[in-house]
């Protein structure tokens, strides 16, 4: 093999051709099955976008009713599925706790192995359907209360937040809520869909590729900042705390959670733009502009001394904390809304398949005698 550079974390390295998704960073566009995803989360929802990667278009009136019926109809899990919850010891995290779910699901389903296009996106809407479900209620299971049926009058992300939270949100929290999981929707190649693709181009069934995806997402470097940066949030207080906070983490040569991106670097992702317009417009009607106020001191610090600029996770999370919604759920809400970009990506991948293999610099000795 000729001597090729070792591209570190496939940095730049293009995997392969897809019709899902690209982020367009010269033009500042999140590019969507054609659409730009920002103008999809300011004028649709999130069961549109899902009609619109699952079949190829977006839904009239009646298509988004066909979605949402479909989906309700695979709401509820089998009968004995909590008591695999209430095995998990209390401390397990939620993460943890939601990977373990969605891997027993495939012994329930019968087409597991089929892997045509209509046979995945079956089993993609019906892990999309439970992941209300095991979202909130594993986590409910684990914290010694009682699980919360869903409420099928709501629509599909009301119900969301509504099991979570045991309560009807406004129209203010459920329309942001939706809108959050829009932008968490889809996002070309990151790390966890990279890995639900390297599964899937085994044959690997679907939730093999969702499980695999889970354990990757979890990680601090990628979904698990949201979590990371609401604790640091709560540390910091006030705003003039987070200045401190964030001067002495840049002191200690620290990755602030939240800043930073493989492929926007020196640019704001839009979709924190997004997220940083509903967490004030929650804040002023919940007189958190505090709130607020700490975020774009924390985004000024770290652009003025390190030129890095907020992801997505920097503001998903205080809007997750002024909708009531637990810390430990927000990776578990990431993930739940990229199942319908994991879904497309497993169905593609499938649909025309090369295993992933790619290959090494090998530099260790050579020649040795045992
Ligand atoms: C997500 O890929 C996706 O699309 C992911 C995602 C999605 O929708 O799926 O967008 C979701 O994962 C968003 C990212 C969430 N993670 C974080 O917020 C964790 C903090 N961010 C970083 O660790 C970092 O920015 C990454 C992991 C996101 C990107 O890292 P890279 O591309 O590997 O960049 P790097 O580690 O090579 O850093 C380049 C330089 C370094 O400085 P030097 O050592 O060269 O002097 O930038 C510095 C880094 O130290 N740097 C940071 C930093 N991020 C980069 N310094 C402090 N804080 C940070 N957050």
């Amino acid at each position: 093999m000729g001597e090729q550079q070792v591209k570190a974390g496939l940095d730049g390295v293009i995997a392969t051709d897809t019709d899902i998704s690209y982020l367009d960073v010269e033009n500042e566009e999140i590019v969507l099955k054609g659409y730009d995803l920002i103008e999809l989360a300011e004028k649709k929802n999130y069961l549109d976008l899902v009609h619109l990667l699952f079949e190829g278009n977006l839904p009239d009136q009646n298509g988004r009713l066909s979605m949402e019926s479909a989906l309700k109809d695979e709401y509820t899990l089998p009968d004995n599925f909590f008591q695999l919850f209430s095995m998990l010891p209390k401390e397990t995290h939620a993460m943890d706790a939601m990977r373990t779910g969605i891997s027993a699901l495939a012994g329930y389903d019968g087409q597991i192995d089929d892997r045509s296009t209509e046979a995945n996106r079956d089993k993609a809407l019906k892990i999309l359907a439970k992941m209300p479900n095991i979202v909130a209620n594993s986590y409910h299971t684990l914290q010694g209360e009682a699980p919360v049926p869903a409420n099928t009058d709501l629509p599909y992300s009301s119900n969301f937040l509504y099991m979570i939270t045991g309560k009807e949100p406004t129209n203010l929290e459920a329309e942001t809520f939706d809108q959050s999981l829009m932008v968490y929707s889809e996002h070309e190649m990151p790390n966890s869909t990279f890995a639900a693709r390297v599964i899937a181009s085994t044959n690997a069934d679907i939730y093999g590729a969702m499980t695999g995806a889970v354990s990757s997402l979890k990680g601090n470097l990628h979904g698990g900042a949201n979590e990371a940066v609401m604790h640091m949030l709560l540390e910091a207080e006030t705003v003039d705390g987070m200045s401190k906070l964030l001067h002495e983490k840049l002191r200690n040569k620290e990755r602030v959670m939240g800043f930073g991106h493989r492929v926007y670097m020196k640019k704001m992702d839009p979709r924190a733009l997004l997220m940083k317009k509903a967490l004030h417009k929650l804040a002023v009607e919940q007189g958190r502009v505090d709130l607020y106020d700490m975020c774009v001191r924390g985004e000024e610090v770290i652009r003025d001394e390190k030129g890095l600029y907020p992801n997505l996770d920097y503001y998903a999370a205080p809007v997750y904390y002024l909708l009531n919604i637990p810390i430990p759920l927000y990776t578990p809400i990431f993930f739940a809304a990229r199942v319908v970009g994991l879904g497309a990506h497993v169905i593609e991948q499938h649909d025309n398949n090369r295993l992933y293999r790619p290959r090494v610099h090998y530099t260790g000795p050579r020649g040795l005698q045992p």
